[in-house]
């Protein structure tokens, strides 16, 4: 890959500039925090504002006049790397989504592996069981769910594969002792803290071929996100969980359903947020869990009931739900108005992110390759950093 650090300098530069843009709660908000795009905003119908939220181009191009460097910010296209010949499922793959299926099939595309496999937070072990097949090398995968494993072992013995499971947690430190200098070593959607120690392990074991498509930026141990490189570290943007999350507010794989779920969730969350305060008498946002989507095939009352326990508020005698969830449509538009903003920077956010991981493993001595692995339309976390060392 060529070198980076321009273009990672500039993401560095413009997202600690215009941090007022992303690092903030649009739940949290009472007020629009950008007077001077009130008006483009508010003349916006719900209807504007969602068709805007699934065409970010068209986004970019309605901020433009007042923030011209967002559109520089999305010039970068990562490369498309292989992809599978054909997506036809094995008898074994049965029970595997189609989705998935693709993402395993062209994941495996871009390997060829000239040692011992190591698959990292493994499940079932699809992907490594499918490379075991495909790369005659021996598969190691590791996974913490003895359920998972067992049923993975089991799989790969009726297949007589060289593929064995390590049942134990990739966060202890003993994992550290699976990494080899010769060894390809594969994670495919392993969340943050998973795949970050995934990244140090193998710099420091010294391992030749690494394969990773990061997910879930925000599961990190603490509190703050540590870059991961000297570059990141001079450019530190002081990124929380909830910042974290930013590139995660993407939904390309869902449809009607999805968007009429999350439409009610929205409502929901902020409903209850209005009546909380009036119970409290607080005046600030009190985040909600997340919580199983069956909860909003009931009724607002049932949520209410939901929240106050989780908040350990007396739920209360008599609620006014028309009241409550009128009150929440105004407030709807206005998060919708925010995140139409802050989601200018979420693709901006996750490069940021990719080549912070890209710039650790070049300082480690890699020979480091970032693209898609997979269509957009099989997930939205198709990014897959690759790296070699002689
Ligand atoms: C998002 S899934 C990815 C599974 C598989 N790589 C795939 O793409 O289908 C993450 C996997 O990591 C496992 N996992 C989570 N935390 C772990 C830990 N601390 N140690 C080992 N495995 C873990 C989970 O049980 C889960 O199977």
């Amino acid at each position: 890959m060529s070198d980076v650090a321009p273009l990672f300098n500039q993401l560095s530069t413009q997202l600690a500039r215009h941090s007022g843009d992303w690092q903030l709660m649009p739940f949290a908000c009472r007020t629009l925090p950008w007077p001077e795009l009130a008006a483009v905003l508010e003349r916006l119908d719900e209807d504007q504002l969602d068709q805007l939220e699934s065409n970010p181009q068209q986004a970019l191009e309605l901020l433009a006049p007042w923030r011209p460097e967002l559109s520089a910010l999305h010039a970068f296209t990562a490369p498309v790397l292989a992809r599978a010949a054909d997506y036809a499922t094995p008898r074994w793959s049965n029970g595997i989504p189609g989705r998935k299926w693709a993402q395993i099939k062209d994941f495996a595309a871009n390997i060829t592996a000239e040692h011992a496999i190591l698959e990292w937070c493994a499940g079932k072990g699809h992907l490594g069981r499918l490379l075991a097949m495909e790369q005659q090398q021996p598969v190691t995968s590791l996974e913490w769910d003895q359920d998972l494993c067992r049923q993975g072992e089991t799989l790969a013995n009726k297949l007589t594969l060289q593929h064995h499971f390590h049942c134990g947690d990739a966060l202890a430190p003993e994992a550290a002792a699976l990494f080899k200098p010769k060894q390809q070593a594969v994670a495919l959607h392993a969340c943050g803290e998973l795949h970050l120690r995934f990244l140090r392990h193998a710099a420091r074991a010294g391992t030749r071929a690494l394969a990773l498509s990061p997910c879930c930026y925000h599961l990190i141990e603490g509190n703050r996100y540590v870059p991961l490189s000297n570059a990141g570290r001079r450019h530190d943007l002081g990124l929380s969980r909830h910042d974290l999350r930013l590139p995660l507010q993407q939904q390309v794989t869902g449809g009607e359903r999805v968007r009429r779920l999350r439409h009610l969730e929205l409502t929901w969350r902020l409903a209850f947020d209005e009546l909380q305060r009036e119970l409290t008498g607080g005046r600030d946002y009190l985040p909600l869990p997340a919580f199983p989507k069956q909860l909003l095939s009931g009724d607002f009352a049932d949520f209410v009931s939901w929240a106050c326990d989780k908040k350990g508020l007396a739920v209360p005698a008599s609620l006014h739900s028309e009241h409550w969830l009128a009150a929440a449509d105004d407030r709807r538009l206005l998060v919708k108005q925010i995140e139409l903003v802050r989601h200018c920077y979420r693709y901006p956010l996750e490069l940021w992110l990719l080549l912070d991981r890209v710039l650790f493993l070049t300082e480690q001595g890699y020979r480091v390759r970032l693209g898609t692995f997979t269509d957009i339309h099989n997930t939205p976390r198709r990014y897959l950093i690759q790296a070699w060392r002689e």
